[in-house]
């Protein structure tokens, strides 16, 4: 195909999600954010009411997910059936939840095209936990980007902070430590590296560092 991939995968806080922007930014790709599908299918069974147990209604939920991802000055507007939801899905319950339905088979599948459809020219910067090993298999450039467990909880800790939620640093190792155990021990697709997957560890190295680390490997 006439589009190149790149796949960012690793556990939460490993600064995926920034340096997955600013790779799209630096080589005119397109960018997914596939956790925020997540997260949507997890929003919208919260508002629904459907329980975790719920695999058909969470598939259904999935499968008609109404989103648009809008272009914004710091980033990407979500809104779902209409509403911005931007903020909504990154409250800390809804990231548990997310990481609940996305541990049942039936959703994971509901989406699989969803995000094989946003593969276009001249190429994607894909985020998530199985880009690299389930979604795009065939990536040109494949990550795995980790930190140390306290690393990640410190940097989502200055996150929400600077969002204005507050939280406990505790609580936020133990959260970020459940959604790990649970995204690496689930049947489908868990979070592993891809074999062909360049491995970085950012405990010790700046967003700047990662970035530039990543452009040599990809040789742009
Ligand atoms: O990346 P983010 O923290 O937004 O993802 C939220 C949750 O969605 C993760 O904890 C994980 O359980 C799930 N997820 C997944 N596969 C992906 C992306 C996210 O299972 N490709």
């Amino acid at each position: 195909s006439n589009s190149t991939i790149v796949t960012v995968d690793g556990p939460s806080g490993a600064g995926k999600g920034t340096l997955s922007q600013l790779l799209a930014q630096r080589l005119g790709y397109r960018l997914l954010d596939s956790g925020a599908l997540y997260r949507l299918v997890a929003l919208a069974s919260i508002n629904k009411a459907i329980s975790v147990e719920n695999a058909s209604a969470l598939r259904d939920c999935a499968s008609t997910l109404d989103v648009e991802f809008a272009p914004a000055d710091d980033g990407v507007t979500v809104i779902l059936e209409g509403q911005d939801v931007t903020a909504a899905i990154r409250q800390e319950h809804v990231s548990m939840r997310a990481s609940e339905v996305a541990a049942v088979d039936a959703v994971r599948t509901a989406l699989l095209q969803r995000q094989r459809d946003f593969a276009v020219a001249p190429g994607l910067v894909a985020d998530g936990r199985d880009m690299g090993t389930t979604v795009f298999p065939a990536a040109q450039h494949k990550f795995y980007l980790t930190a140390s467990a306290e690393a990640r909880a410190q940097r989502r800790y200055q996150q929400l902070l600077g969002r204005g939620e507050s939280v406990d640093l505790a609580a936020l190792v133990a959260d970020i430590q459940a959604r790990d155990q649970r995204d690496q021990s689930r049947a489908t697709s868990p979070l592993r590296p891809a074999q062909d997957a360049h491995i970085v560890d950012s405990t010790e190295m700046s967003i700047a560092q990662v970035l530039e680390h990543m452009i040599d490997i990809i040789g742009v």
